[in-house]
């Protein structure tokens, strides 16, 4: 398995809890070092580092046939800043390498009889939905969400793929340092409802997340059906 946002709090500790379940991982990281990670008694947990940044996804694409399930975890908060950087920061980072790095996937070349079904986790947020007291980082993870839903409606061919959706509520990190939630208790939820076959994975305290999200992917689904097409 193979992880974007490596280094950060939720890409730690998905890591950690795919090591619980005997995953072989690959770590994504922007950072220039390689990264290391040991477990809860400070063994050394085996891990493959793979350097990559923004705009250089298609680098990835010789590691990533290897892969069987990708996380497209990375993403930025500017907070209140409006400036044309942060909005080019948070639309590239949050949106458009996430996007990269989906259709990289996806269109990697079939694999032989028998390989195991690939599967692409992407992380919204309920941002997608709610305010996150940060325009910015909701218009990103907006667009994301709707370009998934797009995306979403087409079946791989030949070559399937099955995406899931993360959304999730608050959890503590350099993200969100006032999140409700633990990263490690979100990792597992992640985990648990992935294992339980579920496409569309929520875990948040906000009952309202939990049946607005539902309900505007059934309306994004029904509205990108009727008004757009697959490519011929
Ligand atoms: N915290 C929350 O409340 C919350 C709620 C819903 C969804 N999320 C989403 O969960 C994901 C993980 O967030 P987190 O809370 O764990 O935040 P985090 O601790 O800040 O981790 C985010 C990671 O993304 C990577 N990243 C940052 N800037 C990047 C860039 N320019 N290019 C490539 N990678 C970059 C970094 O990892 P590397 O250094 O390893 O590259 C960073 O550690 C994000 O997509 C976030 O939007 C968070």
């Amino acid at each position: 398995m193979a992880v974007s946002g490596a280094r950060g709090a939720l890409g730690t500790a998905l890591l950690r809890a795919l090591h619980g379940h005997g995953a072989e991982l690959m770590a994504l990281t922007s950072s220039p070092e390689p990264m290391t990670l040991s477990d809860g008694e400070d063994r050394p947990i085996p891990l493959r580092s793979v350097g990559w940044c923004c705009g250089q996804e298609q680098a990835l694409a010789a590691c990533l046939r290897e892969v069987d399930i990708l996380v497209i975890n990375h993403g930025v908060n500017v907070y209140g800043d409006r400036s044309a950087a942060a909005i080019e920061r948070s639309l590239e980072v949050n949106a458009l390498s996430a996007w990269r790095l989906l259709e990289l996937f996806l269109q990697l070349p079939e694999r032989p009889a028998g390989s195991p079904c690939r599967e692409v986790w992407v992380n919204t947020s309920e941002a997608e939905l709610l305010p996150a007291l940060s325009p910015l980082y909701e218009i990103s993870k907006r667009l994301l969400g709707q370009l998934l839903s797009l995306r979403a409606l087409d079946g791989q061919g030949e070559n399937p793929c099955r995406i899931r959706r993360l959304v999730l509520g608050p959890f503590r990190s350099a993200l969100n340092p006032y999140g409700v939630m633990g990263a490690g208790f979100v990792a597992g939820q992640v985990i648990a409802q992935a294992r339980r076959g579920f496409g569309l994975i929520i875990v948040t305290p906000n009952p309202i997340t939990l049946v607005l999200v539902p309900l505007q992917m059934g309306l994004r689904h029904l509205y990108g059906r009727l008004f757009s097409r697959a490519a011929s």
